[in-house]
């Protein structure tokens, strides 16, 4: 039986191994072969030269565990499902198996008792449905039918859904077979109804045969590819019989040292304030032990942005001890053995994020300040809800109280903030 996060990285790449897929190690989070993005926020971006052609020197069947940054679903953070830093296991064919076996590879890892045994009743798939570009995926729907999967539990779906390509105008892409496993009280609905949350995606597979013009065109590749993602939280909450990627082993400890720190008794859950002080944390410790460190400008900027989320959400909460370091050591102890890089930069981490954690703070306890006292002596805000620009860059230029922060402390009080006259103000 498959339990724990550790078990399903093992015995994920001891099957595809056993497939005849040799294991690569997680490629850096920050990409040095796709410049379309600023963090890896899926398997592929490593292998894009690969799934275009160059011959890769492993061979031509990989399988891997991922680090993926995702910063776009910021808003879902916190729900069940979404997190900043996740793990992708996936599975590769570079120009060699197609649709066919790579099912094969997926149902046998998905349903067989040695594997993750899943009963059939609580899958559900997904097809691309078909449009001007590419055809129906009449291959991925036989195939599924061949295994025993009930066409009431196969949705057809347009590219919106069932397509898969990287961020960025141009690079490779594919139609898609996404595989749902039911959360909800048993028995799992007769038909499989991928809008309703209680589906939750475990698994896609992506056949990148296209390559997607500048102009909007497609085109076909050189080669057919495979490229699989299975995310590593969501699977392992199933796998527990939890509803949450927050409750297993690589957040429960977290947990436990945010109460500690926090100084309240253990809550059976987590409450969602805590989950979005837990969620930046292990993505500040990944994206530092690959070599950033937070500053003004570009990725760097992005995970200052992403600590200082932890911080802010950790002030609501009441925490006004230093609390980033601690938590990241949790977080270290916890997938060190797997990311032998995070013991590395053990010591960097540690201070950086003490140091970042400290600087803010008194950045937020001023700026916070000087926002309630604008507030109260403006007669502009109280007539009008309106931050003006000027103020707005006042605040950032004299108590370096990031914009960011004011349209959200704005938000909470019901204001908006001038963000056009913001710009002027920044660009004299
Ligand atoms: N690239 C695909 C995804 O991110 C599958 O690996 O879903």
């Amino acid at each position: 039986m498959i339990a724990t996060a550790a078990e399903l990285r093992e015995k994920y790449l001891a099957f595809f191994q056993s497939k005849g897929h040799a294991v690569i190690h997680s490629a850096s989070l920050v990409p040095d072969n796709d410049p379309t993005v600023l963090f890896t926020t899926a398997g592929m971006h490593p292998l894009v030269p690969y799934l275009l052609g160059e011959k890769h020197p492993a061979g031509v069947r990989l399988t891997d565990v991922q680090k993926c940054i995702r910063t776009g679903d910021i808003d879902d953070v916190g729900d069940a499902v979404h997190l900043t830093f996740f793990e992708m296991l996936g599975n590769w064919s570079l120009g060699d198996y197609f649709k066919k076996e790579a099912i094969e590879f997926s149902f046998e890892f998905l349903t067989s008792p040695e594997w993750l045994g899943f009963p059939l009743d609580m899958l559900g798939f997904t097809v691309f449905a078909g449009d001007d570009d590419a055809p129906f995926d009449e291959t991925a729907y036989n195939e599924w039918r061949r295994h025993g999967v009930s066409e009431k539990r196969i949705a057809k779906h347009p590219k919106k859904d069932n397509w898969w390509g990287p961020a960025g105008l141009t690079g490779p892409r594919g139609p898609d077979t996404e595989f749902f496993y039911w959360t909800g009280p048993k028995p799992a609905p007769e038909v499989f109804d991928p809008s309703d949350k209680r589906w939750v995606e475990i698994w896609n597979n992506v056949f990148m045969e296209y390559f997607k013009n500048a102009d909007g065109s497609y085109v076909p590749l050189k080669q057919k590819n495979v490229d699989t993602g299975m995310g590593v939280e969501r699977v392992t909450a199933i796998l527990q019989g939890k509803d949450n990627c927050y409750e297993p082993e690589l957040f429960a400890p977290i947990f436990a040292k945010l109460d500690e720190i926090r100084r309240v008794p253990s809550p059976a859950e987590p409450p969602p304030a805590e989950r979005l002080i837990a969620d930046p944390l292990p993505a500040s410790a990944f994206i530092m032990a690959d070599g950033v460190i937070p500053d003004k400008n570009g990725r760097e900027y992005v995970l200052r942005r992403i600590i200082r989320r932890a911080i802010r959400e950790a002030n609501r909460l009441g925490i006004n001890t230093n609390f980033c370091a601690p938590i990241a050591d949790v977080v270290i102890e916890n997938y060190k053995k797997f990311y032998p890089e995070l013991e590395a930069a053990r010591n960097t981490i540690l201070s950086e994020l003490t140091r970042e954690e400290e600087a803010f703070r008194r950045t937020l306890e001023r700026g916070m300040r000087e926002f309630e006292k604008m507030i109260a002596r403006v007669p502009d805000f109280v007539q009008n809800k309106v931050v003006s620009g000027k103020n707005a860059f006042n605040l950032y230029e004299t108590y370096g109280f990031p914009i960011e922060l004011t349209v959200e402390m704005a938000r909470e009080k019901n204001f908006s903030v001038d963000m056009k006259g913001y710009e002027e103000a920044r660009q004299k």
